[in-house]
């Protein structure tokens, strides 16, 4: 055991160690306590010398009572007693070679007002020190962190090309708003969706009209625009073209939200990146959340979740509705997705604004066809209305990747006679039916070959 002793006066250049073994607490000084102790309590001062040993007794006369047992000197003549010095005396000799330097006074004496006021700047300086190199070092090992640069530089340029001026943003949203999307960079406009006339006027008077006209609408909370809207369907039907449109005509504010934005290692991060999301929109509103195959982000919850994720889904759930309850707020939430059917229940109930993009129909595809063809070179002859009847069952996507494998061929027909023959070839002949039709079976029997995987008409409620 180890006691500390305090000593008002400095001690002779000498340093002396000892211990007492008796059973009761003797006193060695006046300022000098040793407390009772059965094992051998070691008090130890260490001169400047500190190889130096010398008698207790020399230094505290009064510590005659204690009784000594081992006293070891520069010249010890009594090798064995200091052999047999016990642990503890080495290691307070430790103790005592660190406080050694440490004037007395300044322990005893109380501080005077620059000393404390020397001792916070320190303090703080080392604070400051400390909090800078943990910062600096959590940023060097931090993998995303280039990323994270890069999206704050783009989303900077990014509000400035689409307007966004005097709006404060927190370094989250920042991160968020990389993903707005720049109306002028849009390619797609409604224009290009063919087939989907009803489907785009209905979106348009629902969605965007309320938006647009909401002067027409303050007074009732019924007719506000809805909070969520949900596009869904079979793949390759043009629920991501509708949503690109929607960025490029509706005049709102449209963030592509990937979901993998969302994801930060550190715990907690995704929360607040999740809640900076629906800050943005607010700031920014009017605004359209986008999120593309919003099945992998919120899909039905489980137990198998992990903690991170189950809490994102749950915040994200609250901070939607807080934008409904409030409708003033102009921000909607777009998914897309082709398997409605994974969707958690509450995700659902939140998009009541549903719009089914199915397969085209005949008189659709034949739409899409012309569409697609519209700048390309056609034979005169070719029957897209056959053309459409014979692709049956195509998506948008497929009747798409058809009219690509037919130019093909004649591109290859037209490379394939320049090598045959060395002299000068015309220009790549026009599409022919005969072309198309070869797609199209080609392009059957690759279906056929695929694992059946067209989605019905789920039933979402
Ligand atoms: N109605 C359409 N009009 C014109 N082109 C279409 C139409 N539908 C699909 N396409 C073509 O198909 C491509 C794929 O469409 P899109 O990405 O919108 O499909 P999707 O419904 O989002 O599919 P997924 O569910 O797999 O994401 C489009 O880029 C477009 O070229
Ligand atoms: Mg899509």
């Amino acid at each position: 055991m180890l006691t500390v002793m305090r000593v008002d006066s400095q001690p002779p250049a000498v340093g002396a160690a000892f211990w007492v073994s008796s059973g009761a607490a003797p006193a060695v000084g006046p300022d000098v306590q040793v407390p009772p102790s059965r094992h051998r309590t070691t008090a130890l001062l260490s001169s400047a010398n500190h190889n130096l040993w010398t008698d207790p007794r020399e230094l505290f006369p009064a510590s005659e009572n204690c009784k000594v047992a081992a006293i070891k000197c520069r010249n010890a003549e009594n090798k064995t007693i200091s052999e047999q010095r016990p642990q503890s005396v080495k290691s307070a000799a430790r103790v005592a070679m660190v406080l050694k330097d440490v004037p007395i006074d300044n322990i005893t004496r109380p501080l005077g007002r620059n000393e404390v006021i020397g001792l916070l700047f320190r303090l703080t300086i080392f604070g400051a020190v400390t909090y800078f190199t943990i910062k600096w070092m959590v940023d060097v090992i931090d993998p995303t962190r280039k990323q994270k640069v890069e999206a704050q530089k783009q989303a900077e340029k990014l509000m400035r090309r689409i307007g966004v001026e005097n709006v404060k943003l927190s370094d989250y949203e920042m991160s968020i708003a990389a993903h707005l999307v720049d109306p002028l960079s849009m390619q797609i406009t409604w224009r290009d969706i063919a087939g989907l006339d009803e489907v785009i006027t209905e979106l348009k008077e629902t969605v965007i009209l309320p938006v647009e006209k909401r002067h027409l609408f303050l007074n009732s909370k019924l007719l506000q625009p809805p909070k969520g809207v949900l596009l869904y369907g079979p793949p390759g039907c043009g629920k991501t073209l509708i949503a690109k449109a929607t960025a490029k005509e509706a005049g709102f504010r449209f963030v592509n939200l990937q979901p993998s934005t969302l994801t930060d290692k550190w715990y907690g991060e995704s929360q607040k990146l999740a809640a900076a999301v629906f800050s943005l929109a607010v700031k920014l509103q009017p605004s359209i959340i986008f999120i593309d195959e919003i099945d992998s982000f919120l899909r039905s919850r489980s137990n198998s979740d992990h903690e991170a994720t189950a809490m994102m889904k749950a915040q994200f759930m609250s901070l939607w509705d807080g934008l409904d309850t409030d409708h003033h707020y102009q921000v909607i939430i777009m998914g897309a997705t082709n398997r409605p059917q994974d969707l958690d229940s509450a995700i659902l109930r939140r998009m009541p604004t549903r719009f089914y993009i199915n397969l085209p129909g005949d008189r659709q595809r034949e739409d899409i066809l012309r569409l697609i063809l519209m700048n390309e070179n056609v034979d005169e002859s070719v029957d897209l209305k056959l053309v459409a009847k014979e692709a049956d069952g195509f998506s948008g996507s497929d009747l798409r990747e058809m009219c690509r494998d037919a130019a093909l061929l004649c591109v290859r027909d037209f490379v394939h006679n320049e090598s045959s023959s060395s002299e000068e070839n015309g220009p790549i002949r026009a599409i022919g039916q005969a072309d198309l039709q070869t797609s199209i079976n080609k392009m059957k029997r690759s279906k056929t070959a695929n694992i059946p995987g067209v989605l019905v008409h789920a039933t979402l409620d």
